[in-house]
């Protein structure tokens, strides 16, 4: 057994506690009075390839159908733009008037050319982005972008060799980056490509496409046209019969396009016992067609106070936020990202619930980028 020690511990203790605090105050005293520099390496390369925003100007623009244009972004102070995945999308934020609006858009070019992203962008009705960028953007422009992001990429540890991609209309344009993925670095393999639209000339990016093909076994596309027949090409919306003809055994499939196609593949998906874990599906938002352009009010509750605005059937919550001078945390613009959840807490909405947790919706949360009103409405707001 240990022998037991007794004595002066406690006062010793008291003593060299008394010389330490002196050591430390003079310790103390030497040091830096400059605050910290934050030019750290590591910081330095996560602000290069994970920036959070990018100053970027416009330094040519292509028409690519009557309603379709790409832009291409370069960087306003850095050599290179950062690099992405192959199917991520920017938040491209425009001034227009008085307000900065935010859309998310997918890169449409290869992840192998940084010199700039090139975002392909179809002017839809009522879209107040959309709009401006088809009819205003010019050449020499600036703009703010955030650094790339999104889930629909391909994973050589997740997905099958070879993919079945699905494009609808402007949904092709994530798709076209993957393209030139598979075309420069086999991953994946190979891409089976079905891709559908109305008439031959609302195919974004189609001589490229073919440009592809052409000149790349692994690549292949079918066609498919819904208002227009023509030889080579299939018609009709994209349906059961054509994956009949496709080897989609254990193949990852991954879909872009409008809300009504998503719906519609969804059930042939279940009929071909087609498993969800082969389905990749990418965040896309329709405007409803149906909006009127009733004026309604919104009360908006944050921590501290209460905001009253107008909000408009035919604009977002989030839209009648941004001009009603409220700035809330955004990211993806579609529904997907909950940087703008919120809860709904009276009135009536038009709203997409895909991108919304089970128990958010249960709750009553909204995410107002993707939310009309159809009354009144009061809004707890995430701040
Ligand atoms: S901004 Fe991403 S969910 Fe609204």
């Amino acid at each position: 057994m240990a022998p037991l020690k007794i004595g002066f511990k406690s006062e010793l203790d008291m003593l060299k506690f008394k010389n330490l605090k002196k050591d430390r105050e003079s310790i103390i005293k030497s040091g830096f009075v400059d605050n910290i520099k934050y030019q750290y390496k590591t910081n330095e390369m996560i602000e290069w390839y994970h920036p959070k925003k990018i100053r970027v100007r416009i330094s040519q623009i292509e028409k690519e159908t009557d309603d379709t244009k790409s832009f291409y972004f370069v960087p306003v102070s850095r050599n290179e733009m950062p690099p992405f995945q192959a199917g991520q999308y920017v938040t491209l934020s425009v001034k227009i008037g008085d307000n900065t609006y935010q859309r998310a858009y997918s890169i449409s070019s290869s992840v192998s050319d940084l010199k700039a992203y090139r975002l392909t962008i179809k002017k839809v009705p009522k879209g107040i982005v959309s709009n401006y960028m088809f009819d205003y953007a010019k050449e020499g422009d600036t703009f703010s972008i955030s650094g790339p992001s999104g889930n629909f990429v391909y994973s050589s540890i997740r997905d099958t060799k070879d993919i079945i991609a699905i494009a609808g209309g402007s949904g092709i344009t994530p798709i076209m980056a993957m393209l030139y993925q598979c075309v420069n670095f086999q991953k994946p393999a190979n891409i089976t490509l079905l891709y559908g639209a109305k008439t031959e000339k609302d195919l974004i990016l189609k001589r490229e496409i073919d440009e592809l093909v052409k000149k790349n076994d692994n690549l292949k596309v079918i066609y498919i046209l819904s208002e227009e027949t023509r030889n080579d090409y299939e018609h009709g919306f994209i349906n059961k019969e054509h994956f009949m003809n496709l080897d989609i055994e254990n193949k990852s499939i991954f879909v872009c396009g409008p809300r009504s196609m998503y719906d519609s593949l969804n059930t042939i998906f279940k009929d071909l016992d087609i498993p969800n874990k082969y389905i990749r599906h990418e965040a896309y938002t329709d405007i409803p067609d149906f909006l009127g352009n009733t004026e309604y009010r919104l009360t908006c509750k944050t921590q501290d106070k209460e905001i009253v605005i107008p909000c408009f059937e035919n604009k977002t919550l989030l839209e009648s936020m941004v001009e009603g001078g409220i700035q809330v945390p955004i990211h993806c613009t579609v529904g997907v990202c909950g940087f703008c959840r919120s809860k709904l807490l009276e009135g009536k909405v038009q709203t997409d619930k895909s991108g919304l947790r089970e128990a958010d919706d249960h709750a009553n949360f909204i995410h107002p980028c993707v939310t009309y009103p159809l009354s009144d409405i009061i809004l707890e707001l995430p701040f």
